[in-house]
């Protein structure tokens, strides 16, 4: 059912109107809430370190978990100890993972220096490599990419720390006879955006990522074939619906954004149409689908000199990366926009809608500093509007997620005075390993601790749950993953973001007002 589109914003600070009339009348201004976006950036870090799987540093800060799944990989005669489990159940999907990964790289270059003034650069590196580390691993091969360890269902049937785990840690591969180039693609992006971070600080290191990239991008491109098809596994919980297209768009780009070689800009240009880059038009960026990602990117690079001779195909990217950005503003002729809460959150859909959220505010985010750095504006069915405009549409998101919300309530956890309790996380939701290193079954966990009505006894500081319901409504129950269930590709989506307006903090707000709508 599709809900009206009058915007309706309950909430005083998350629309801009009202917010210029507070601007204007001092003695109502300090009305406007204002967040510590620099702690939630600190915060949105820590939750990598929940996530990890494998032996864990000494430098590791969240203390309530252990090392686990140390043998991951040993039935196979591979070593595939280390990266991350995917949200609150211990299988690691290679999908969403490396999604999460190509996020917090895209982040750390386009916000690095604001990543940095708040003292977490390298926090935000190490989750990087984290992830790199067990891609590099997992690409055995040229041609062979292990792209999951544990299954849904074996796993799903237990509720136990990862530190106990008795389930099934099966893994699985692609290659050139059963093939899956969504995950070559994405891995091969993720490898490719962060050689760009390393290429400075550990230069070795990044050439070792790009040459992992390259050969996976041609495994992807040679081999074509859906994922999971290949790998049955995933197809319950990280089916592609969007096929391999869109990915292998978003590996040529970064790939061509990492070495600059033009193979990879005449890939992204003559593919644009046969692989759907200038022909869909989006209104969500996901783990699944990676288009309006692509032609956010491609846009860009209409603005750089050497790039002017391609200008008629980029132009229809442009296009196309408008469409979305315009869709989140609910600027498109009526039947196009995302839609919204009563209180003013972007809403695409029940199941962990925030993820939507986060990734929308990331893209609004920095295509609004693109815009700003070429001073020009963005073309919408409706209005013609600024850079601030998109920038106020993803703040008003992040307030909403940091409790400028109906439920008066944090959706990132740990956050402000009321955040979720009960997130639906295995190992936050059991005693911690430090406190209890007796062993606790399979079923035991569902006994002794899923079902309890109290909080969790370990806070999952910095995750990003599902989030409310489309009249933002939102129930704090371990039972009700829908809603309280966090994932890492969410949490990832809104580094850069609070970076950025962290950074913006105590700047003058009235570029807000000189908006040229
Ligand atoms: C879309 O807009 C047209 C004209 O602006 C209007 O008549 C129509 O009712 C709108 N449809 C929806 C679903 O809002
Ligand atoms: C949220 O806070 C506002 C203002 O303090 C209050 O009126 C409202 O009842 C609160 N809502 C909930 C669900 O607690």
């Amino acid at each position: 059912m599709k809900r009206g589109r009058v915007q309706k914003n309950t909430n005083m600070c998350s629309s801009l109107t009202p917010c210029l009339v507070l601007l204007l009348s001092f003695i109502i201004l300090p009305l406007c809430e204002s967040f510590n976006y620099g702690q939630a950036l600190s915060q949105s870090l820590l939750y990598f370190e929940s996530q990890r799987s494998g032996r864990l540093p000494h430098n590791q800060r969240v203390t309530w978990r252990h090392h686990s799944a140390l043998t991951d990989g040993l039935e196979q005669g591979v070593d595939l100890v280390g990266g991350y489990y995917d949200a609150g159940d211990n299988v690691k999907f290679g999908l969403p993972m490396a999604f999460t990964v190509t996020l917090l790289s895209w982040a750390a270059i386009e916000y690095g220096e604001q990543i940095a003034g708040a003292g977490e650069y390298a926090h935000a590196l190490e989750a990087i490599k984290w992830g790199t580390d067990y891609f590099i691993k997992a690409h055995s091969q040229p041609n062979v990419l292990w792209v999951q360890v544990g299954d849904g269902d074996t796993d799903h049937y237990c509720w136990q720390r990862p530190e106990d785990m008795t389930t099934s840690r099966r893994a699985y591969k692609v290659d050139a006879d059963n093939p899956g180039s969504e995950v070559a693609g994405e891995t091969a992006a993720a490898l490719a955006a962060a050689s760009i971070l390393f290429k400075r600080t550990n230069p070795h290191y990044s050439q070792l990522l790009l040459h992992h990239a390259q050969q996976l991008f041609e495994f992807g491109n040679k081999f074509k074939g859906k994922y999971d098809e290949s790998v049955g596994v995933a197809r319950g919980y990280y089916a592609s619906v969007s096929g391999y297209m869109d990915e292998l768009l978003w590996a040529a780009i970064w790939l061509y954004k990492a070495t600059e070689k033009e193979e990879y800009l005449k890939y992204l240009l003559e593919n644009a149409y046969g692989f759907g880059g200038t022909t869909w038009a989006m209104i969500e960026f996901s783990w699944d689908n990676k288009y309006a990602g692509v032609q956010a990117i491609a846009s860009m690079l209409l603005m750089e000199e050497q790039h002017k001779k391609h200008e008629a195909i980029l132009k229809q990217y442009r296009s196309k990366a408008e469409h979305y950005l315009c869709a989140c503003l609910n600027l498109n002729n009526n039947l196009t926009n995302v839609e919204r809460t009563p209180g003013g959150l972007l809403y695409t859909r029940k199941w962990n809608n925030m993820q939507y959220v986060a990734t929308s505010a990331f893209l609004l985010t920095i295509y609004s500093d693109h815009l700003q750095s070429n001073g020009q504006n963005l073309h919408c069915h409706k209005a013609q509007v600024g850079p601030h405009d998109l920038i106020a549409l993803a703040k008003s998101q992040v307030d909403y997620i940091l409790g400028s919300n109906p439920m008066n309530m944090s959706y990132l956890v740990g956050y402000g005075p009321s955040f979720p309790k009960r997130v639906h996380h295995r190992s936050a939701s059991i005693e911690s390993f430090r406190g209890n290193m007796g062993f606790i079954g399979c079923t035991q966990g569902y006994d002794n601790w899923y079902g309890r009505p109290g909080p969790n006894p370990n806070t999952l500081i910095g995750a990003l749950v599902g989030g409310p319901d489309d009249k933002d409504q939102f129930q704090d129950e371990r039972r009700n993953y829908i809603q309280t269930e966090a994932c890492t590709y969410n949490t990832a989506a809104l580094v850069g973001v609070f970076a950025r307006l962290h950074a913006s903090e105590g700047e003058s707000e009235t570029p807000l007002i000189a908006s040229s709508k």
